[in-house]
């Protein structure tokens, strides 16, 4: 069996993941976006790398029942329904719709993971549940390889923190697991803080967050197992 933990996209293309199980993090705040969506009543999300690939898939599809959300600089698009806080995906605003996503690092990073099978989404927010579904993966193929979005492409601690955390569950009780030397750095990561809200409220993104009084943001990221739901990407679309 083996564990890989990239952690960032960097010099990752389409077709890199042809075939293997993939988990894609990207705390804050992509992943936890699209989860609390999808938990809360959305149709699908469709990651587009840009915001002008966005509006090129918004174009092409119905109008009734798309949305446009995403960010730049952490701010809302102008222009767009909806920006990248989870706090925005009620069920009054998400229900049955389906929503065109851009993002700075997730939704670049989700993209290139295209050809993963499957390619699920994970974050504090749904962690119980993501980790129950890699490890039935890992058992029944043996090599999972967990994503992280990181920030303008360098290494982010929540997301590193978050892939450590999944490395260590995935690997309990199994003998023989190799891991890649980020896997291993990922584990020891998790010794660094006490708590999901420490590792999160740590990083330079929660910093920035909060500097654009998004500290809301960073708190809602960081309280684990807030939804069941574990997103899958594929033919372009996560349900
Ligand atoms: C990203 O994709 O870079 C993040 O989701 C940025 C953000 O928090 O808006």
């Amino acid at each position: 069996m083996r564990i890989d933990v990239l952690f960032t996209p960097l010099g990752l293309n389409v077709g890199d993941l042809t075939g293997r199980c993939v988990v894609v993090i990207d705390v804050l705040r992509a992943t936890t976006t699209v989860i609390t969506a999808l938990a809360n009543g959305a149709k699908a999300v469709i990651p587009a790398a840009t915001s002008e690939e966005a509006v090129r898939v918004a174009s092409n599809l119905e109008k009734d029942g798309v949305l446009l959300a995403g960010e730049r600089k952490s701010l809302k698009m102008e222009g767009f329904a909806l920006g990248n806080s989870p706090r925005e995906m009620t069920p009054a605003a998400v229900a049955g719709k389906t929503i065109v996503l851009s993002t700075t690092n997730g939704t670049p990073a989700l993209v290139a993971t295209q050809g993963g099978d499957p390619v699920l989404l994970g974050a504090p927010a749904n962690f119980k549940a993501v980790a129950a579904r890699a490890r039935e993966l890992l058992a029944r193929r043996g090599d999972l390889v967990i994503v992280c979005a990181g920030r303008d492409k360098q290494f982010a601690g929540e997301d590193a923190y978050t892939a450590g955390r999944l490395v260590k569950v995935l690997k309990k009780g199994l003998r023989k697991v190799a891991l890649n030397d980020a896997a291993t750095a990922a584990v020891a990561l998790t010794d660094a803080w006490a708590s999901w809200q420490e590792a999160v409220e740590a990083s330079e993104a929660a910093r920035q967050l909060a500097e654009l009084d998004l500290g809301e943001d960073v708190r809602f990221a960081a309280q684990p197992d807030r939804f069941t739901v574990v997103p899958s990407y594929a033919d372009r679309r996560i349900t």
